[in-house]
């Protein structure tokens, strides 16, 4: 009955009418299959590519950088659920925001998003601690719950707003002196990662380190150029066999020396800080310190955990802010329309004022709607991940074993069209609607629940500050010569060609 009516009005051609219809489908699928004595099937019987099949694409068809492509065909082919290998690791892929929404009610008190990282590899060889990104249980906890008081409240990440405001006023100089004489920046993303670095720097240690200065300090350019080639190279180590890594040597090593170089530099500007401020004590002076550094350094965590999260933090803001906020304004620049109504709505909430502060942009619906539509379409993290460590589930109609990598498939429910009407289509006003029709887990860029990203609220004020900023200063326009840009997976979803804008006077 369920699945005839909604036959009957989904020819209205509603995504969420689509997708509960197919997700009705699979359902009585895998329930009538019980009622009628078949047993929940087994992960033999989920279908997906063969070994050989997974290889081929990944290794000859580029499918590495191509990943986020692979899980539309996947949709496409198999359905919501299917298995293939990533190199030696069996995963379990899904691609369907119930289904999603399902695992992640199952992942207990301590998720586990991957156990078979590279990353954590890395530091076990080097005896280094984990971060909040690599490490598990209750080590897990215990920092998540220390950082988690002063980035998650929104008073405490309000408080930010002064000193990123300072970067923002960086960025805006950056960008008029990178103009060629008809006003464009070539490359917008390498400026932006020099703002997303320079961001994050100053909330982990509320100081500057110049990376937006005219000269960019050798070490800087070092340090942003050691995190992409390591996301270029986690996915290729992760797929490499061990035999293979004997015979080419070279990915690994690498890797490795990317991650070295990253833990260097974290730990000469925490010791630097820390040390500045040792020295202000000794003299008698009061410590005021507001930043992340400090505030993790007086909890009595030993410093190795100290050096570990704060490098990891230090990498996760800086390509999820550049990439972010270059789509953002690539996609400004070819919807001029959206653009001026944008203006309009900072231009209204600011009345005459230039400079934003946080409970600005708290009143500016378009301006999120703008963000989480292209996040929407890029998602930073094409793909999240978990592990059920402790108990097998079922999901889909099949009995997942427990410790089996599961993919979260969040491109591809972003751009289903059983999901999201016209899903390739920039429409930011699909948010603003008063009645929306998307399942909550349809589009998940920052993840969801205990171990969701840490880092949100951060990101989202530092997205809206600087786009608030840009906008008031300029007409963001397409390159004359441009041409249009596909995202690519390098770990991260990264544009694939160089984005260049004109960004004129107003
Ligand atoms: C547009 C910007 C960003 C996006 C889209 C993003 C997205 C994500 C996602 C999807 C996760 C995984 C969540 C999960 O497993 O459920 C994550 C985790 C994390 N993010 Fe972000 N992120 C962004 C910016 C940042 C920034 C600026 C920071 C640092 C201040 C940060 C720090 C972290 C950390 C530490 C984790 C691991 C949290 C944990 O395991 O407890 N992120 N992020």
């Amino acid at each position: 009955m369920l699945q005839q009516a909604l036959r009957v009005s989904g020819r209205s051609a509603f995504p969420l009418v689509k997708w509960m219809e197919r997700w009705a489908e699979s359902t009585t699928a895998a329930e009538g299959g019980k009622t009628k004595g078949q047993t929940v099937r087994t992960l033999d019987e989920m279908p997906g590519p063969s070994v050989v099949s997974c290889a081929w694409d990944l290794f000859a068809k580029r499918g590495l950088s191509r990943l986020h492509e692979l899980q539309l065909e996947g949709l496409q082919k198999y359905g919501s659920m299917w298995k293939a290998r990533f190199g030696h690791i069996l995963t379990v892929h899904v691609a369907d925001p119930e289904l999603i929404e399902q695992v992640l009610r199952q992942e207990g008190h301590h998720p586990m998003r991957s156990e078979l990282s590279s990353w954590k590899d890395y530091r076990k060889v080097r005896g280094h601690h984990y971060g909040l990104l690599t490490s598990e249980g209750q080590e897990w906890q215990t920092v998540r719950s220390l950082l988690g008081k002063h980035m998650l409240p929104p008073k405490a990440v309000e408080a930010y707003d002064k000193t990123l405001n300072s970067v923002v006023s960086d960025l805006i100089t950056k960008l008029r002196l990178s103009r060629t004489s008809q006003g464009l920046v070539p490359d917008i993303s390498q400026e932006f990662y020099r703002f997303g670095l320079e961001g994050i720097s100053s909330v982990l240690f509320e100081s500057r380190i110049g990376c937006l200065d005219e000269v960019v300090p050798e070490e800087t350019e070092r340090f942003i150029q050691s995190i992409n080639t390591m996301f270029v190279k986690t996915l290729l180590t992760m797929a490499m066999p061990s035999w293979l890594h004997h015979l080419f040597p070279k990915p690994l090593k690498v890797f490795c020396q990317c991650w070295d170089y990253l833990f260097d530099f974290a730990k000469g500007h925490i010791d630097q800080r820390l040390q500045a401020e040792a020295e202000k004590v000794s003299c008698g002076e009061k410590v005021e310190g507001r930043y992340l550094t400090y505030y993790l350094s007086q909890t009595g965590v030993p410093m190795k955990t100290v050096y570990s999260n704060i490098t990891e933090l230090l990498l996760a803001g800086v390509d999820t802010i550049s990439s972010t906020l270059s789509w953002s304004l690539y996609e400004l620049s070819r919807h001029s329309e959206v653009q001026a109504s944008l203006r309009d709505e900072v231009l209204s909430v600011m009345g005459g004022r230039r400079i934003p502060v946080a409970a600005d942009v708290a009143r500016m619906p378009l301006l999120k709607a703008i963000v989480k539509e292209v996040l929407r379409l890029y998602p930073v993290i094409p793909a999240n991940a978990r592990v059920i460590a402790n108990k097998d589930i079922t999901i889909g109609g099949y009995q997942i074993p427990k410790n089996t990598l599961i993919t979260l498939c969040q491109y591809a429910t972003s751009r289903d069209p059983a999901v999201f009407q016209n899903p390739d289509k920039f429409q930011p006003h699909r948010w603003l609607s008063k009645d929306p029709t998307y399942h909550p887990y349809a589009s998940l860029p920052f993840g969801v629940g205990k171990r969701s990203c840490i880092g949100r609220r951060i990101a989202e004020l530092e997205l809206y500050l600087a786009l608030t900023r840009i906008l008031l200063e300029f007409d963001v326009k397409p390159d004359p010569k441009g041409i249009s840009v596909k995202p690519m997976t390098r770990t991260l979803l990264v544009p694939e060609n160089v984005i260049s804008l004109q960004f004129i006077d107003r």
